[in-house]
């Protein structure tokens, strides 16, 4: 099969298209031809080795010392079940899938291997191939932290810094499919998507200081790591929280304390990524509830242009990048008379999703 590896750490360029074997499923797992993929800020991370301050040594400690140690990156797709391993009675070949290898990366190429009880849940028709994959990174990021870390509460008044990013644009969703208030910052001309995605309003953060409005809300997020519990603290009511997805590696240390001795909490770390959060984001999504925002799709042959799109910072929501496109509408005729006699979604409703 084909994928794209990397052996050192750095820019774009170090990406190589190259053929590597098809891994074989084992017992207990599928092989997944992938249909698309995206490139995400977990994929900068690791390829480019840009972490928040304080994070280096971690960093290499998890991506490996001198270089990758895991030369496949790619951490969400969607495609279709290949074969099964023995013992997989949940999937069979032809079975639209979507999956969140996670850390675990691996999806920038033509098949990937998973275990069937792992990060992987049946695709509803409804959504497409290029949805489908954008939907784990951003939405399960953002579910885990809105549902579970941090329960965000119907009513209560939230601000999302960095709503245009992947993470930012699921919790804008997500907070408004929990009933809250929800407040995003970004720059003026994402404005409009950021409403469209259920914003009550937005704040330019080239204009405004959200700080200093004057405005107290529930809940301060955090996606870019520009905010640090200080300047959250003058936007929180008291007894208000902090929810830091990213910041500097001292934020999340010291800021828990900060918080405590000004009566406040503040929740970050890292999110857990689980089938049950997938599971209900892509409820959410199979129910119109959550649409995640695709900035745009690359070809499989331009995967590099597509990490060099993301390297600036700029993107909105997804990048996506689509592998194979004849194999998938192939799929797509075969799924009309697979539908007929479908034997699972695995889905729960949308309240069930939201309790968490
Ligand atoms: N804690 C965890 O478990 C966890 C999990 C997943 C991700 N993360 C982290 O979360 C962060 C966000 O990930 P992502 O995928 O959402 O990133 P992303 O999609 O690459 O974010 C890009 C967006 O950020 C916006 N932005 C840039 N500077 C901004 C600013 N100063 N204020 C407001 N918006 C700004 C950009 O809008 P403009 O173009 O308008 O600037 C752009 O739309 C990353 O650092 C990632 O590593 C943490």
């Amino acid at each position: 099969m084909l994928a794209y590896t990397y052996a050192r750490y750095g820019a774009p360029e170090v990406l190589t298209k190259v053929e590597v074997p098809t891994p074989t499923p084992k017992p207990g797992e599928v092989l997944i031809k992938v249909f698309a993929t995206t490139v995400s800020a977990g994929d900068w991370r690791a390829r480019s080795l840009t972490l928040p301050r304080g994070m280096g040594l971690i960093g290499r400690l998890v991506f490996g010392i001198r270089r990758p140690r895991k030369p496949i990156l790619g951490t969400e797709l969607s495609g279709v079940i290949e074969s099964v391993g023995a013992g997989v009675a949940t999937y069979e070949p032809g079975d639209a899938v979507i999956a969140f290898p996670g850390a675990g990366f691996g999806a920038h190429a033509e098949y990937i291997v998973m275990p069937a009880t792992g990060n992987l849940v049946p695709k509803p028709d409804a959504i497409s191939f290029e949805e489908a994959a954008a939907i784990p990174f951003g939405g399960t990021t953002a579910y885990d932290f809105l549902v579970n870390k941090a329960p965000l509460h119907a009513g209560e008044k939230v601000l999302i810094n960095g709503a245009s990013g992947s993470v930012g644009s699921a919790c804008i969703q997500i907070a408004r499919a929990l009933g809250a208030d929800v407040t995003g910052v970004c720059g003026s001309a994402n404005a409009p998507m950021v409403m469209a995605l259920g914003a009550d309003r937005v704040i330019d953060y080239n204009r405004v200081d959200f700080e200093h409005e004057g405005i107290r809300y529930d809940m301060v997020v955090d996606t870019i790591g520009n905010v640090p519990f200080a300047r959250a603290n003058k936007a929180l009511r008291p007894g208000g929280r902090m929810v830091l997805i990213a910041g500097k590696t001292s934020d999340m240390i010291f800021g828990g304390l900060k918080a405590r001795l000004k009566g406040k909490r503040l929740i970050g770390g890292v999110a857990k990524e689980s089938r049950a959060a997938l599971e209900a984001v892509v409820t959410l999504a199979a129910e119109g509830r959550f649409k995640p925002v695709i900035d745009s799709c690359y070809p499989f042959v331009e995967m590099r242009a597509a990490h060099g799109h993301v390297d600036t910072g700029h993107k909105k929501g997804n990048v996506v990048v689509q592998i194979d496109q004849g194999s998938r509408q192939q799929h797509s005729f075969g799924a009309v008379a697979r539908a007929k006699s479908t034997r699972h979604t695995g889905l729960p409703g949308s309240a069930a999703a939201l309790m968490g």
